[in-house]
């Protein structure tokens, strides 16, 4: 029984393992020209992002940035709409709010 239940920890443990992998790759393969993690580039920064955005809105804005851009207020869209799977967008998102500034104090 005991057993059991380190064998599912293991697995869980390699699953957050993987999707957080996941998510820098994403980030290393299509964003990293134009973002950085937490400083300014030719877009904001991963620690800007996540301190006002939701992953809602952080996805959303990764599907259709001409649309998502103005309703954030941006006069231009100098963001280019990326053909990215479901998955991929929702890695990138966890790996986007993971540089939110408070997180690790459990907010
Ligand atoms: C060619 C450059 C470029 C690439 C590649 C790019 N971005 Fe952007 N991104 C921008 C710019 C510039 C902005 C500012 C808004 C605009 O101009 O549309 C932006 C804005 C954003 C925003 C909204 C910022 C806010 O105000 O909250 C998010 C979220 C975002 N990018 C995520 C991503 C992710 C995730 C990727 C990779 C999958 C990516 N971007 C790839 C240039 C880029």
């Amino acid at each position: 029984m005991q057993k059991r239940v380190f064998k599912v920890l293991i697995f869980l443990i390699m699953m957050v393992s993987i999707s957080s992998a996941d998510g820098k790759k994403v980030f290393e393969t299509y964003c990293w020209g134009c973002h950085h993690q937490s400083a300014m580039a030719f877009g904001p920064s991963f620690t800007e992002i996540a301190s006002k955005r939701s992953a809602e809105e952080i996805s959303a804005m990764i599907t259709d940035p001409k649309a998502v851009s103005k309703i954030f207020g941006y006069k231009r869209n100098a963001m280019p709409k990326i053909d990215m799977k479901p998955r991929e967008i929702e890695a990138i998102t966890k790996y986007i709010l993971s540089y939110k500034p408070d997180i690790k104090k459990g907010k």
